[in-house]
């Protein structure tokens, strides 16, 4: 694989395992703070960032050994209005810098395994901003979001709310391959 697609793919993981945790670390905090469809938005993405982070690491099968990653982290975690800002923070640092110039260079270097690998993570995290606005939005007016069934995509992660499309806009797989989060 060529060195910097290879580098790419280490420090999205480092990012997607960081994102995973973070958004279980707050999916507990808004239980607590008696926002149970806040906890459960976090929960349902925490699994696509799991799926994502899965892609990504098996793409770097071939290596053999340790290595250390770079990823762009949120910290200063606190209450669920704060923890939604860092997420959103962390989301749109995905998609208007990180994804895109990942998913330029892989192309760019016939990485095309990767590129897919980046491409679903960079289409779902832009719906992941979006959930994450609405969720602020309510928590900011001292209410639980009104949420519907949040489905993702066992395949790409891809994230959507209401009911599961007959094809993955993403990834093409049926029906089938969304996991409901009600
Ligand atoms: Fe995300
Ligand atoms: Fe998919």
């Amino acid at each position: 694989m060529m060195q910097t697609t290879e580098e790419n793919l280490k420090n999205a993981f480092a990012g997607e395992c960081q994102a995973r945790v973070r958004y279980l670390i707050f999916a507990d905090v808004a239980r607590r703070e008696g926002f149970p469809n806040v906890a459960r938005l976090f929960t349902a993405i925490s699994e696509a960032e799991q799926i994502h982070a899965n892609h990504h690491y098996r793409l770097l099968g071939g290596l053999n050994g340790g290595f250390t990653t770079v990823a762009k982290g949120t910290f200063g975690p606190g209450e669920t209005s704060k923890n939604l800002s860092l997420c959103i923070m962390g989301e749109t640092y995905e998609i208007e810098e990180m994804y895109p110039a990942f998913r330029a260079v892989a192309e760019l270097q016939g990485e095309r395994a990767a590129f897919t690998s980046f491409d679903w993570a960079y289409q779902t995290e832009k719906v992941h901003a979006e959930l994450y606005k609405k969720a602020k939005k309510a928590v900011d007016a001292g209410k639980d979001v009104e949420l519907g069934t949040i489905q993702i995509c066992q395949v790409c992660g891809y994230t959507l709310e209401g009911e599961a499309p007959d094809k993955c806009p993403v990834c093409r797989a049926g029906r089938e391959a969304f996991k409901a989060f009600q």
